[in-house]
């Protein structure tokens, strides 16, 4: 973790970021690893399931759909939605092998086992037949993909007609007018891209971002904006709550002591968070 977090240059496919971080998840009652949605959260608890609550109520999520859920972490957010919404089937694929094993096991510890499958895979060649799903979710994940242009074809390809698609997603912020701060965004992206395994093939920003939606085939096409509601919230939440920070890997907090000591938006100016939606058209061609 310390040869990570401290060596420059070093990096690692999200597989073994994720094995190496382990169950070392922000939240304290389950696992989830997501920044949250901080709009009436007052906690990370709270904050990582309005995120995935954001996702499912965007994808409109009924009983009578079959979902697939691509880099599910843990699981959390499939569990709440079977308790939530009911859909008939979710079908969650993940890179990391540990995360799927544990989620398999607290999966059945829910009695959802059922309803709930969860297989190792890439959400850039899913183990999945064509037009399989009424939905596919993708939280906070896509920016990980090898590419996630390859994720939007597969995604359209196990989509039934009608399907919908809702990602939420972490993408390039536009270029800032003052030279100084466009520095230090070219600067915390290629950290971040360079830490957190993110091809350079995924430094979209919104716009681009709304363009590979469409050539995927996919229409009615948003791309929302809400990073005002997740940057400022974790940010905050990270120096107030004591236990969250110490829940972060022990390499990682000190960086975090001294990011702490500057505003969020300078911090995270680098970043757009933004709530993807977009539908197969209903007749094929
Ligand atoms: C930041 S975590 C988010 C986990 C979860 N969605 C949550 O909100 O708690 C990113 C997840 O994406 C998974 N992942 C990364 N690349 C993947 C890929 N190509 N296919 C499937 N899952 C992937 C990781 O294993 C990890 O579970």
């Amino acid at each position: 973790m310390a040869a990570w977090s401290y060596t420059p240059f070093q990096r690692l496919a999200a597989r073994d970021l994720y094995s190496l971080l382990a169950t070392r998840a922000f939240t304290e009652n389950g696992l989830y690893l997501n920044l949250g949605y901080w709009k009436s959260a007052r906690n990370i608890d709270e904050a990582c399931a309005a995120m995935a609550m954001l996702v499912a109520e965007a994808a409109k999520m009924r009983p009578d759909d079959d979902v697939v859920d691509v880099g599910f972490g843990f699981a959390d957010q499939d569990m709440l939605w079977m308790e939530r919404f009911s859909p008939r089937h979710i079908t969650g694929l993940n890179i990391t092998p540990m995360q799927v094993r544990l989620a398999q096991q607290r999966v059945k510890r829910r009695g959802m086992a059922e309803r709930i499958t969860l297989i190792e895979g890439s959400a850039t060649a899913m183990p999945l037949p064509d037009a399989c799903c009424d939905i596919v979710t993708a939280v906070e994940c896509a920016f990980h993909f090898h590419t996630r242009e390859d994720f939007l074809a597969e995604a359209f390809r196990v989509l039934r007609p009608g399907g919908r698609l809702v990602l939420a997603d972490v993408i390039r912020a536009a270029p800032e007018a003052d030279r100084l701060r466009r520095r230090i965004q070219d600067f915390t992206w290629s950290q971040f891209s360079q830490k957190f395994s993110v091809p350079t093939a995924n430094a979209d920003q919104r716009v681009p971002y709304a363009t590979k939606l469409h050539a995927a085939g996919f229409e009615m096409v948003d791309v929302a904006a809400i990073g005002e509601h997740v940057f400022p919230g974790w940010h905050r939440a990270l120096s107030e709550d004591r236990a969250l920070f110490a829940r972060l890997p022990l390499a990682g907090r000190l960086p975090y002591q001294f990011l702490l000591n500057i505003d969020a938006h300078t911090v995270y100016g680098a970043f757009d968070y933004v709530l993807a939606t977009a539908r197969k058209p209903r007749q094929d061609g």
